[in-house]
């Protein structure tokens, strides 16, 4: 596996029963050529014998966030941040917790807050914690945050039960490994646009047009789209999302500012536009809060946004290499998408179902259709951190092979 040659894993040891696989690992990894680090939990140092892993890895073991001789060598910031990929095996119900919310409380929560390079957790843990919603929200969280899973497995347990929770086989986290660097440079040096989350448009002060797209899907794809390296601008509108982390995002309320960001961001080589903009604004918005009474019925006079979408697919010269819509439909999804492709000018359209009953808007998964001059293929529903991950790879490959049109 030529991926790991030459590259630096710093691998978390946390205290959960399949430590005792580390040394393997680190065996493993080195076979291939990466350089290992690690860093052991005072619970992981239960398990496992850093003197042990020093001696596999041929690299002092790091264990005390506040040893001075260990600060004074390489302090915690910098062994966050000179590795290529960070590794947490076996990742306990604790440490994924505290990873969650942003607790650093030791050395390897500390770095793991710290670090600004991608993370691969290995879960670990009885199947009872594993199944916990606790355990499994943080997982969600995680993910969304771009951190790369490689098992849990089912079979017997430590703990004599039977069930998921077995940390993945060393082989099995040496190739995810591999896959994380690997997929780590698909688009590098690639500039992309992603626009997200719904447009306010203001009536007055106070009051606005609006609609019910919570960014989810949108940031999923910024975040994908990082995760392989591309330079990412996410242009969001009013979402209560976080900002991913190692994407530059611009925050925007109305459709003409989101058009104006996206301007600023060009030239690019892909444009996602996954915002739900809205398609009217108030032509004059109020300057003073608009009072009721008298029996008076407001009246607001609408005008219609720009198309964000159709304004970067005209481009002409500044057009990115490829451009990317979402419909969202509530009726004949592919044919409407299909029109919209034309009409927009755009190479694919994501389309989906935003019925009330598909559950799309706010919710985590979503059933989508790519239409393409070459066809319409079919997804199964799959959560929006997988759509996202799914066509970032479709992107990867258009752009790696020229087949933009
Ligand atoms: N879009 C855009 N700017 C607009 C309206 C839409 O960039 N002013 C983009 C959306 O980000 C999406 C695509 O166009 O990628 C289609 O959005 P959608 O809301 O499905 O379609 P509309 O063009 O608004 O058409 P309609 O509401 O009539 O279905």
């Amino acid at each position: 596996m030529s991926e790991l040659a030459g590259k630096r894993i710093l691998l978390v040891v946390s205290g959960g029963i399949a430590a005792y696989k580390c040394p393997d690992l680190v065996r493993r990894i080195r076979e291939r050529g990466a350089a290992v680090r690690c860093v052991v939990t005072r619970a992981g140092a239960q398990l496992v014998s850093p003197l042990a892993l020093a001696a596999v890895s041929g690299e002092k073991v790091h264990t005390d966030l506040f040893s001075l001789t260990d600060e004074a060598e390489i302090g915690h910031i910098r062994l966050s941040r000179e590795a290529d990929l960070v590794v947490v095996a076996p990742a306990t119900a604790d440490i994924l917790a505290k990873m969650a919310h942003g607790l650093a409380d030791d050395l390897a929560t500390t770095l793991l807050l710290a670090t600004d390079k991608r993370v691969l957790v290995a879960p670990a843990m009885n199947v009872r914690m594993w199944e916990h919603p606790a355990t499994q929200a943080n997982l969600v969280l995680l993910r969304q945050r771009g951190i790369l899973q490689v098992g849990p497995t089912e079979g017997p347990m430590a703990c004599n039960e039977f069930g998921m929770g077995r940390m993945a086989e060393p082989e099995e986290i040496v190739a995810a490994i591999a896959g994380a660097l690997r997929e780590g440079r698909a688009l590098a040096g690639v500039k992309a646009l992603v626009t997200s989350g719904p447009t306010y448009e203001a009536i007055d002060p106070v009051r606005f047009i609006g609609n019910r797209s919570s960014g989810k899907q949108g940031h999923a794809i910024a975040r994908a789209l990082a995760g392989l390296g591309a330079e990412v601008t996410l242009v969001s509108g009013p979402v209560a999302l976080a900002d991913p982390p190692g994407i530059r995002v611009v925050h925007v309320e109305s459709a003409l500012d989101m058009l104006a960001a996206c301007r600023a961001a060009l030239p690019v080589d892909v444009a996602v536009c996954a915002a739900a903009v809205a398609d009217w604004r108030s032509e004059t918005p109020a300057e003073q809060k608009i009072k009721k009474g008298g029996g008076r019925r407001p009246e607001l006079a609408l005008v219609e946004n720009p198309d964000i979408l159709a304004t970067l697919a005209a481009g002409g010269a500044s057009r990115p290499r490829l451009v990317v819509g979402f419909a969202a439909e509530t009726s004949d999804v592919v044919e409407n998408a299909r029109a919209k492709r034309a009409a927009k000018g755009c190479d694919w359209i994501v389309a989906n179902d935003v019925s009330a009953a598909a559950g799309t808007f706010g919710g985590d998964a979503n059933t989508v259709h790519l239409v393409t001059a070459e066809g319409v293929d079919s997804w199964p529903r799959l959560g929006k951190d997988e759509v996202a991950a799914r066509l970032v790879g479709l992107v990867a490959a258009a752009l790696g092979g020229g087949r933009t049109r």
